[in-house]
């Protein structure tokens, strides 16, 4: 039997590759390591967690003795590193945060392995889950390969630009088998509603405001959250070690473009007339250092490990707006609470 940890196993992403993992590898332990931040929730998770090959573990990557600790105990094979604080618009108000989590929690989590591991590598491997805004941002033209370089423009993405590095540099010093892969923007059911597309959602159905940020003509590159764990179990056992692949959708929208598709599911969805959620289309102040454009370029994983996206965006969208629609509770749990304090914050509503 193998033993996996999967850090922020909780989270968005996270949660959609623990099941993936627990239900696909029953000859797998696997362990979710989160320390339950206000982007963790076990509810993610209620439909495996009973099963005999998962296990939760709360607690803190950046918490060296514990982490330590957890190492010795279980003497994991694999890593699939997920956990990190992951909002932008956070890292702009709270920088440290990032580091600490980000940065310190994985060189953190690389020590632990090293040092359990005593380079004993065979059947061994770190997995680092990235981001393509390590890249900084393109023009009108262009895609992110695994060759452009880093030149990262947020607190957030800095701080991801700087784990990454860390994995290359035990890699490259230590001989820390990693794989490390960098990803477009997801969506999919579970998504916290402080990031664009379950936002919107959430205020359309509550009839709020949609804060589109500057003109709205950003460009992101969108993949359905479960071709992304899709991807992460491809490239977990078939990536090569020490190996980059990018992971996008080849699917660019103009923010504004994208709000328009959405206000219209869900018009048509919430039986409103044509037009309605449109009218909640509000612009407000753009978001500071603000990337342009983000495109990815994921020709290696397809070619090398034959990985591509199962769903379009139309699918993944119903897909996702049905979930939203349908998990009333779960949106309403985590709109309450600290939610309501951030969100006045950054939206200045008194
Ligand atoms: P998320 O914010 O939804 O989840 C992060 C999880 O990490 C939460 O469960 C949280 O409780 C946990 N966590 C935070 N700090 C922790 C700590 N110190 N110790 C242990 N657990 C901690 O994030 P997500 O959107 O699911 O992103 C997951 C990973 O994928 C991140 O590394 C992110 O950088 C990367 N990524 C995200 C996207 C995206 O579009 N969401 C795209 C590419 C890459
Ligand atoms: O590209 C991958 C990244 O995608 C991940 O690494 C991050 O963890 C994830 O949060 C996401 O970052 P973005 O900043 O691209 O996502 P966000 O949903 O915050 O914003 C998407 C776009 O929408 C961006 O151009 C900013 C804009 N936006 C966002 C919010 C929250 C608005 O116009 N209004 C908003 O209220």
């Amino acid at each position: 039997m193998k033993k996996i940890l999967i850090t922020g196993g909780a989270g968005f992403i996270g949660s959609h590759v623990v099941r993936l993992f627990v239900t696909k590898y029953e000859n797998y332990q696997i362990y979710n390591l989160d320390a339950l931040t206000y982007a963790g929730n076990l509810e993610n998770l209620t439909d495996i967690e009973k099963s005999p090959n998962y296990t939760f573990v709360k607690g803190d990557i950046a918490d060296e003795a514990f982490i330590m600790e957890l190492f010795e105990l279980h003497q994991f094979d694999g890593v699939i590193h997920l956990a990190a604080e992951s909002h932008v618009d956070r890292s702009i108000e709270d920088p440290m945060a990032f580091v600490r989590t980000n940065v310190i929690g994985t060189v953190t989590l690389l020590n632990a392995a090293r040092k359990i591991w005593k380079g004993n590598w065979e059947g061994k491997r770190f997995y680092h889950i990235s981001t393509d805004e390590v890249y900084g941002t393109l023009g009108a033209e262009g895609l992110f390969t695994e060759t452009t370089p880093y030149d990262p423009n947020s607190p957030y993405s800095a701080s991801k630009a700087s784990s990454d590095h860390f994995v290359r540099a035990y890699g490259e010093t230590y001989g820390l088998p990693y794989v490390l892969t960098n990803c477009s923007n997801n969506y999919g059911p579970n998504h916290f509603p402080e990031k664009l597309i379950p936002l919107f959602i959430n205020n359309i159905i509550h009839n709020k405001p949609l804060p589109v940020y500057g003109d709205g003509n950003y460009t992101r590159d969108w993949l359905f959250v479960i071709d992304h764990a899709r991807a992460i179990d491809v490239v977990f056992h078939q990536g090569k070690n020490h190996e980059t692949y990018n992971i996008g959708g080849f699917n660019e929208w103009k923010n504004i473009d994208l709000v328009r598709l959405l206000c219209g599911i869900m018009d048509d969805k919430l039986g409103r007339a044509k037009g309605t959620s449109a009218q909640l289309i509000t612009f407000v102040k753009d978001r500071p250092g603000h990337d342009l454009r983000y495109a990815i370029d994921a020709t290696k994983i397809k070619e090398q490990l034959g990985w591509e996206p199962s769903v379009t965006f139309e699918q993944g969208l119903e897909i996702t707006v049905n979930w939203y629609l349908e998990n009333g509770d779960w949106l309403n749990n985590v709109t309450s609470g600290a939610y309501v304090s951030y969100y006045e914050n950054q939206y200045l509503i008194n």
